[in-house]
């Protein structure tokens, strides 16, 4: 049996339905942003933290630790460190809320020493080692977790490609801020749990009919899927087609430039698209950023509008059992809240069923916050 405990990124409870459909297992709390994950079964941590959006760092159970005497865990982080092979260099990060003093690391090397290993630490500082030291050095990172009542000694066995990620974000040749951009990691996290929800040995053929820059459909080409988009704005499908574009060369894709067109979501798709999409999966226009509080109300009304307009629409396109994986925007203000709940039920009269609870997330600032919905449609 393994355990492995999973930090989280900004939207924890959507990395998780992420992480438990890629894992096809359940996670357990252990803080906010780390769950745990107890397995019999082997699994590729360097495959999950490649496909995964939401998974910040892996780290394996290594030992229990009895006491928070630092000499105890001194201890028992040496038995580990002196059956390394070649020189060692290491960590410690203290994870566990717990005072514990295990700031001495010298203390640590001396005792190796004694034992004829050579060894080298780092500062870890107090959130642990960057991805830029992780994957440029082999570094044991040891952390202490507190996992429900019992200490925990682990070592970190997979970390996050930062700077892939941020290149697919800021280095791709059209940008436009002013509408909003999703960041790649959520796009991708949406990918991945269409491609579960649609539980089929394929991958689903994937429309986002609000594409934008293109974020989703980028992240559905990286996950192997096929891909098609429209937009009502020409410079949104000129500039998904300069991104996907861009994506394909740089990550060397076995793919074509996906189908792309100017069209509002409420129209018909020319048929040879429309024939082969079995997910719909969406950031739609979610209102102005900053909208007055007097606004909300018609703001909202014209945003239900477009929306029932959309899922009208795409009851023509959607294959029986097809998936919408969609954002949906929520203002609460002291007063009100207002969201597109009662389009739900309307939906369930156009066939399509909630297949799993909505997952709110936002920015701290944010005065839109981002609500989304998982749907199967009939047909
Ligand atoms: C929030 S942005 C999507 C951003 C996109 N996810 C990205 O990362 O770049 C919403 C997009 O919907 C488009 N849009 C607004 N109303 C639309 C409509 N009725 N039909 C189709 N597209 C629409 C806007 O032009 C905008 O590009």
């Amino acid at each position: 049996m393994s355990t492995y405990y999973f930090q989280l990124g900004n939207t924890p409870q959507l990395s998780v339905l992420e992480l438990e459909y890629l894992t096809k297992n359940k996670l357990e709390p252990v803080s906010n942003q780390l769950y745990s994950l107890k397995t019999e079964d082997e699994i590729d941590i360097t495959a999950l933290q490649r496909e995964s959006g939401g998974l910040v760092k892996t780290y394996q159970w290594l030992a229990n630790i009895e006491t928070t005497s630092p000499s105890e865990i001194e201890s028992r982080i040496v038995e580990y460190l002196a059956n390394q092979t070649g020189k060692v260099i290491f960590s410690v990060t203290n994870l566990s809320y717990e005072k514990i003093e295990i700031d001495d690391l010298a203390a640590i090397k001396k005792q190796l020493t004694a034992q004829d290993v050579k060894s080298r630490y780092l500062d870890s500082g107090k959130r642990g080692l960057t991805a830029a030291v992780l994957s440029h050095q082999k570094v044991h990172e040891l952390v202490i977790i507190k996992d429900q009542e019992q200490l925990i000694l682990a070592k970190t066995v997979s970390i996050q490609d930062i700077d892939d990620w941020t290149k697919r974000d800021r280095h791709k040749p059209y940008a436009d801020r002013k509408k909003g951009m999703l960041p790649p990691k959520v796009a991708r996290m949406m990918v991945n749990i269409a491609k579960n929800l649609f539980e089929s040995n394929k991958y689903p053929n994937i429309h986002d009919p609000f594409c934008g820059s293109g974020t989703i459909l980028m992240e559905a080409l990286m996950m192997g899927c096929s891909a098609s988009g429209s937009d009502l704005d020409v410079n949104s499908v000129r500039g998904s087609e300069d991104n996907l574009g861009w994506l394909i060369d740089e990550y060397k894709l076995d793919k074509k430039i996906p189908p792309l067109y100017l069209l509002d979501a409420a129209q018909p798709l020319p048929t040879s698209t429309a024939n082969k999409i079995n997910a719909i999966v969406t950031e739609p226009f979610m209102g102005k950023p900053r909208p007055q509080e007097r606004e909300l109300k018609n703001i909202f009304k014209g945003l239900y509008r477009t929306y029932l307009g959309a899922f009208k629409n795409w009851t023509k396109i959607l294959r029986p059992g097809g998936i919408v994986v969609i954002i949906f925007p929520l203002v609460e203000t002291e007063n009100q809240t207002y969201d597109l709940n009662k389009l739900i039920d309307k939906l369930s009269q156009l066939g399509y069923t909630t297949m799993s609870q909505p997952v709110t997330y936002s920015r701290p600032q944010a005065i839109v916050k981002r609500q989304l919905h998982f749907l199967r449609y009939k047909g």
